[in-house]
């Protein structure tokens, strides 16, 4: 008979020369030194550490979003147990445990020199056993979990750039009916201006359009899309929220096992610079791209493929805006910006508006009125994508 010796834990072993480590800096305390050590602040009225951690106030609405839909996904599971894969100060981590009220939260950050904030701000909450924090690289700590079967209601990365290695090995850690919270902060790549990249990171050849903060979303789900169907499963976008600082496009997307049935939603995207018009071209329609203001072609540009499906799904922002409520969120003047921005994306949801973002205004005062084409249902701004 063989027996197999136990393998040593992953995080125990040498890292893979071959893979390449994330940039160093990154990590380093030194370079992250946006506050002084022990700096207290608040945050929904929960007081915590910041030390040399990074920790930026405007991402509060993102982490307002996560929690409202973690506390939504504990009401309908047996449990709520989240993966923190890039927490920083550890925020996220405290505010899932106090306000989702989660049964298990994994705090993990790269950086070392973080380990003590973390656990001194998650101490606040309750002893180490309802929470752990580690120090891995994100790929590690999940492939870590995924291979002993340690499976997360929820998954959170809050990454840079346009880091996608993470995807795979988010989905892998996940349970099945989970959520994935991912985020992208490559506002170059939803520009435009690096097609290549963007090629290389989502698997999508993303041109210059002028709804780009759609089209990051887009791009971001897409990647997410492609990876999953790798895996056998499908994702499904609950909300897509794109904020100006950063830029930071996050989406929140429900994991379930099952390909894409058609490629429907996950398709080219072409704008016309002569009229201003937008259509998406599934993969047999590419040879007939054209418009229709200008047969001949050449005034064309196609980035793709993106997801053209909705950003959002319209029932789950309202159970979130119920959740708000509950939580105290909504109204008396303290929760305007989420309850607008909430009200703004179920606008967004409408099946009927066309995806590609407008400024009416802009539009009129670039192309000529005979070109445009306005939607057959009135069009409610979605202020929150526009640039
Ligand atoms: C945007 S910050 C996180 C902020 C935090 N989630 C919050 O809401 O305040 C990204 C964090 O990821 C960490 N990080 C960067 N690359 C990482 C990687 N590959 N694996 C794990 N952590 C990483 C950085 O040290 C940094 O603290």
């Amino acid at each position: 008979m063989i027996i197999l010796s136990r393998p040593p834990p992953l995080s125990s072993l040498p890292p893979n020369p071959r893979i390449a480590s994330p940039a160093p800096h990154r990590f380093s305390s030194s370079s992250s030194n946006l506050l002084p050590p022990q700096c207290q602040t608040t945050e929904r009225g929960h007081e915590f550490e910041t030390g040399g951690t990074f920790y930026r106030r405007e991402s509060a609405v993102g982490r307002d979003l996560g929690v409202l839909a973690a506390s939504l996904h504990k009401r309908s599971s047996p449990q709520l147990r989240v993966l923190d894969a890039m927490c920083g100060c550890g925020i996220r981590s405290l505010r899932y445990l106090l306000e989702a009220d989660a049964e298990f939260v994994l705090a993990n950050d790269a950086n070392d020199d973080y380990r003590s904030v973390i656990a001194r701000n998650l101490s606040r909450v309750s002893d180490e056993g309802r929470w752990l924090v580690s120090s891995n690289e994100a790929n590690r700590i999940m492939t870590e979990c995924y291979l002993k079967r340690d499976f997360y209601d929820l998954v959170d990365v809050d990454s840079f750039g346009s880091e996608s290695s993470y995807l795979r090995s988010a989905m892998n850690c996940l349970k099945l009916g989970g959520l994935l919270y991912v985020t992208s902060t490559d506002g170059y790549s939803s520009g435009g201006h690096r097609p290549h990249h963007s090629l290389a990171a989502y698997g999508a050849y993303v041109r210059p359009m002028p709804y780009s903060n759609e089209v990051g979303l887009r791009m971001l789900i897409g990647g997410a899309v492609r990876e999953a169907s790798v895996l056998g499963y499908r994702v499904t976008p609950l909300f897509s929220y794109y904020s100006y600082h950063g830029p930071v496009f996050r989406v929140m997307l429900r994991l379930n096992r099952g390909k894409l049935l058609t490629n429907r939603h996950y398709e080219f995207i072409s704008y016309c610079t002569k009229c201003g018009h937008s259509q998406s071209y599934s993969w047999d329609e590419l040879s007939k791209l054209s418009c229709t203001c200008n047969k001949e072609g050449g005034s064309l540009v196609v980035s793709g493929p993106l997801w053209t499906g909705p950003l959002h799904s319209a029932s789950y922002l309202t159970e979130m805006s119920n959740m708000a409520e509950q939580l105290g969120w909504m109204g008396n003047g303290t929760g305007t910006d989420l309850q607008k921005l909430l009200q703004l994306m179920v606008d967004e949801s409408d099946p009927k508006l066309p995806f590609g973002y407008i400024k009416l205004d802009e539009e009129i005062t670039t192309y000529s009125l005979e070109y445009l084409r306005l939607p057959a249902v009135p069009k409610s701004t979605p202020l929150h994508l526009g640039p």
